[in-house]
């Protein structure tokens, strides 16, 4: 993927209406606010700064480090925590935050982690859907976009630490 050149998938004015509208549900539904919003870090920083700041409701924000080994290792379905939670769940309304949803593992099971804790209730917001590969079933309750499949970076995505800062979603295309 060396030599791979990122194509706009979808612009910023377009990822910045979508950000509106999914924080219009979401205030829509928590309209006091109160929200508990776990960011899985790295790539989803972006993209809960704008939407913590579109739902403008008092909330709270906190943000973790995992990662999910794949079905096609020997530790399949452990998640490998670096950094978790610190703001105490419980009796919390949770918004879960990921920048895309892949085989689904890495949600799944961190939903499943923090669910243990006694939420209010558990919800998860992807920026973006890739539902080609998907090995666990998830439910997105507010999703950005939805593509099949492809490398994507920008928008706090990235490949191999790079294209974090871009503006727009672009698909890395000869890989
Ligand atoms: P999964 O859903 O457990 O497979 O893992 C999702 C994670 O894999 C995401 O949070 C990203 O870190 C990474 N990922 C999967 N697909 C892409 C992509 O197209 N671009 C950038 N990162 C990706």
């Amino acid at each position: 993927m060396v030599d791979a050149k990122p194509r706009v998938l979808f612009n910023g004015d377009e990822i910045a209406a979508r950000v509106r509208e999914i924080a219009g549900e979401i205030s829509a539904k928590y309209p006091d606010g109160g929200v508990l919003f776990i960011g899985i870090l790295k790539g989803s920083f972006v993209f809960l700064a704008d939407l913590v700041r579109a739902v403008g409701r008092p909330c709270h924000i906190d943000f973790v480090r995992i990662s999910s080994y794949g079905s096609d290792t020997a530790s399949s379905g452990k998640l490998d925590i670096l950094m978790d939670v610190h703001i105490p769940v419980r009796d919390r309304h949770v918004i879960l935050v990921d920048d895309i949803v892949d085989t689904g593992l890495t949600v799944s099971q961190y939903r499943e982690r923090i669910l243990q804790m006694g939420p209010r209730s558990v919800e998860i917001a992807a920026l973006i859907d890739k539902t080609g590969r998907r090995e666990k079933h998830v439910s997105l309750d507010y999703c950005g976009f939805r593509i099949e499949g492809g490398f994507v970076v920008g928008y706090g995505l990235d490949w191999d630490e790079r294209y974090r800062y871009l503006n727009s979603v672009c698909l890395l295309e000869g890989e």
